[in-house]
């Protein structure tokens, strides 16, 4: 225990040394806490009785709004039948029932749903889904594994090897061997203020044949990539980029994976990136969003091709040796199930489609404010890119952050851009509140 923690800042707040907070200062906080005690709809309420108007849904996670009724509901009806059943060798009714929902709004040809716990989990999955399929049809030789610069996947070592944010990677070894990474697609001075998808970029994609002659087609499984790369500052595809991806990889044998954990269940307009832009992958991984955020749990579905070849082999004996204790968990099983009834029963994919438009007008009217270089949006995901602060990368994005939070709105930074996904029930008047407290931030920094 330090000295200069703050123990106990009132009665009601516990003492706060003893929690090693995941990608937070943890230092700052606990001289500042900021906590959140509850949350309803498109709000979220701080210890101190503070209403916030919650423009990132938690964590791009809470896309049918917080404590959704239905959600809430399923959730306690499960606890009361069933806790927990052995998730290897046996199986529960509700987790079969969620594989098949999940199988009617994905891609044509994507049939089958693996679950994890995370969006870590998903893509370390995912990864070993693709070396040891590649390996069954024997070409054991297919271990490259390829990312993206700027590519979030989470923080296993799988993800972090295949990712492209330096903070997350270079305290922690030589990660996985044979990882090369595509080029990333950002660039400020060629695409800013783009609506909709950068007309500059595609080309990009073609790096990979290069990557391919260096390496030799027949030593790469997969190339993995965010449809819309959202934790390195909400990246959109330039138009035509994920096509000539899924072309080159078809072309070479090589599996292609869209990570779709913020993409997945509306956030861009669709029920995931691959059926908004019209390019389907061997395998996808889902989290976040799956259960609107209410219990953890992530997946991965993959094509029935991928499947079929793991489905060899004696009668009897484990296909894929991976799993985890807690692989289709009962609670966030029906957590899921409901969160599907509430996206699909109130439409809500269709509503962030319907107010793509409104959202980007309202982020691009913050165009020419102070220190604003660009604007981004698509479906309901969105972001302003400010100008960062001479020798202080993160501060400006950050003063923003806090000045909002003050206001009553909660946004998301990621480096020096502001980002935005709100639950897919905001309102006009929320999205105005949202951008008139970002507008009255800048102007005061
Ligand atoms: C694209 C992507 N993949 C994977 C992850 C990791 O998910 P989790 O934090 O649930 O492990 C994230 C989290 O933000 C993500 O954005």
């Amino acid at each position: 225990m330090t000295d200069n923690t703050v123990r106990q800042l009132n009665k009601d707040m516990p003492d706060l040394e003893s929690y090693w907070m995941p990608f937070t200062g943890n230092r700052y906080f606990k001289q500042n806490p900021r906590m959140i005690s509850r949350a309803k709809g498109m709000y979220c309420y701080s210890s101190d009785g503070q209403k916030l108007l919650d423009a990132v849904a938690g964590l791009w996670c809470c896309n049918a709004g917080h404590c959704h009724p239905k959600i809430v509901e399923a959730i306690k009806e499960q606890a009361e039948v069933l806790d927990y059943a052995m998730a290897f060798q046996l199986g529960h009714p509700t987790v079969f029932e969620l594989a098949n929902r999940l199988t009617d709004i994905a891609p044509e040809g994507i049939d089958y749903a693996f679950f994890v716990n995370s969006g870590s989990e998903a893509v370390d999955t995912a990864l070993k889904m693709a070396l040891a399929y590649h390996r069954i049809r024997g070409e054991g030789a297919r271990t490259r594994l390829i990312g993206r610069e700027k590519g979030y996947h989470g923080v296993g070592f799988g993800g972090i090897s295949v990712g492209g944010l330096s903070p997350n990677r270079k305290m922690f070894g030589a990660m996985l061997p044979g990882v090369d990474h595509l080029p990333h697609t950002h660039n400020v001075e060629k695409n800013a203020y783009s609506r909709g998808l950068p007309a500059w970029g595609a080309h990009l994609a073609d790096e990979l044949e290069n990557i391919v002659a260096l390496h030799d087609p027949s030593t790469i499984a997969a190339v993995i990539v965010e449809p819309v790369a959202g934790s390195a500052g909400v990246i959109l595809p330039p138009e035509g980029y994920l096509k000539r991806l899924r072309d080159i990889c078809d072309k070479h044998g090589i599996l292609l994976i869209f990570d779709e954990v913020i993409c997945g269940f509306g956030r861009t307009g669709d029920s995931f990136g691959a059926t908004r832009f019209g390019v389907t992958p061997d395998l996808m991984t889902l989290a976040k969003g799956l259960t609107s955020g209410a219990v953890p749990m992530g997946a991965v579905m993959a094509s029935k091709d991928i499947y079929d070849t793991f489905m060899t082999g004696p009668e009897g004996a484990i296909e894929f040796f991976h799993g985890y204790t807690y692989s289709g968990h009962p609670l966030a099983a029906a957590a899921a199930c409901a969160a599907m009834d509430v996206y699909l029963g109130e439409g809500l994919f269709d509503r962030a489609r319907d107010m793509e438009d409104k959202f980007a007008d309202a982020l691009f009217s913050l165009r020419g404010e102070p220190h604003v270089i660009d604007v981004r949006c698509l479906g309901l995901i969105g972001a302003v890119e400010l100008e960062g602060l001479e020798g202080q990368p993160t501060a400006r994005a950050m003063s923003v952050f806090r000045e909002c939070f003050d206001n009553g709105v909660i946004i998301r930074t990621t480096g020096d851009t502001l980002a935005f996904s709100p639950p897919l029930v905001i309102s006009d008047s929320e999205i105005e509140t949202m951008v008139e407290s970002v507008r009255t931030a800048l102007r005061a920094l």
